[in-house]
């Protein structure tokens, strides 16, 4: 098994660390080779997305990311900045299908800022689509008009194959889970979504054992907060996962909590916390590294189909978190708060 290690910018180089360190205390016959990316790989070479670095993930089974991104970038040409080259590796290995689980780890129920009756025993698996929408349509960009005034422009467009496959990966996670899938959209003003609309009911067809219902974005951004156990599946755009995946984190305690997976139609996959790369945190060893590790139990269970060692990780996170260990995202009463690194040795202590 090869695993390309991006960790990438701000924490990421830590929580990364963290994951590593756990991956291999479970022996496992793998290689774990690293490049940098994002703002990392613009120091390395010139390109957020060096192309030694998209060889190595194209030569891997699968990517280990950790976050990408630094307010000192923010003033390099779009083409350069970080994000692009987190876009691009997406694009480049066609990542189409993001699964981000919001699971609430029961330990944690106190750290929500929601009461603990309305998210306790939530599990929801949220499906983004992530290699459309409007984070690649054409046209795009920033021009100016003839009156002189500047414009920007970007295009939400989704074509047929592309809702259809991004709709199977929500139906078949629903099957092994509570057959419900929400599909959201805004098919009340948007036609690129009142196809995704129509997709989604042609496709549920195929699945007659699975609930599908529908919700407009703005109700399912309330919903989730009002009574987020009335979800299990949830699919949707880029856009509006992007969106809706960092609200139901919060469900879960902290963002920090919330790992992700991004396969192509094999089950190739890079796997990355949802959070950025929080470059205010970085380099003082209090991150939460457990999106992380539990992003590299996703990557045993979907790409290596381990689910013995997938299990033995969220297993492993769990007995840390029970037995009190806390990094300050989620510090609860009566804690042991730990930095970044001390949470890492506490989840390999817990593997055994
Ligand atoms: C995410 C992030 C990225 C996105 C950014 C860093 C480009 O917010 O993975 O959710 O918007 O997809
Ligand atoms: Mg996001």
């Amino acid at each position: 098994m090869k695993i390309a290690v991006l960790p990438g910018d701000g924490i990421g180089p830590e929580i990364v660390a963290q994951a590593v360190k756990v991956l291999n205390a479970l022996n496992l016959n793998i290689t774990l080779t690293e490049a940098p990316i994002g703002g990392a790989g613009y120091e390395a070479s010139g390109d957020p997305l060096p192309e030694a670095t998209l060889q190595l993930a194209k030569d891997s089974d699968a990517v280990l990311l950790g976050a990408v991104g630094d307010w000192k970038y923010d003033k390099l040409e779009r083409h350069l900045r970080p994000e692009r080259g987190l876009l691009r590796i997406r694009k480049e290995l066609n990542l189409f299908a993001n699964l981000r689980p919001a699971l609430l780890y029961p330990e944690l129920a106190d750290a929500s800022t929601l009461k603990p009756e309305v998210v306790s025993g939530l599990d929801i698996m949220i499906v983004r689509e992530l290699t459309g929408d409007i984070y690649f349509g054409q046209p795009r960009g920033i021009s100016t008009l003839a009156n002189g005034e500047r414009e920007g422009v970007n295009t939400m467009r989704y074509c047929e194959s592309e809702i259809r496959r991004i709709g199977r990966v929500a139906f078949d996670i629903a099957m092994k889970r509570n057959k419900k899938v929400c599909s959201v959209d805004k098919a009340n003003v948007l036609e690129s979504t009142e196809l995704w609309r129509q997709v989604m009911i042609e496709l549920s067809a195929e699945y007659p054992e699975v609930e599908l219902i529908h919700m407009y974005v703005d109700n399912a951004a309330m919903q989730l907060i009002r009574a987020p156990k009335q979800f299990d599946v949830m699919v949707t755009g880029n856009i509006f996962g992007d969106i809706l995946s960092d609200e139901a984190s919060m469900l879960t305690g902290s963002i920090g909590m919330l790992p992700s997976a991004s396969l192509d139609a094999n089950n190739k996959g890079m796997y990355e916390p949802s959070h950025g790369s929080a470059p205010d945190l970085a380099g003082k060893d209090v991150a939460n590294p457990l999106a992380t590790i539990l992003s590299a139990a996703m990557m045993l269970r979907y790409t290596f189909n381990d689910e013995v060692n997938a299990l033995k990780i969220e297993n492993a996170v769990k007995k840390a978190l029970a037995q009190g260990y806390r990094t300050a995202d989620i510090v609860t009463d009566g804690c042991n708060q730990v930095g970044c690194n001390a949470m890492g040795d506490a989840v390999v202590a817990a593997l055994n």
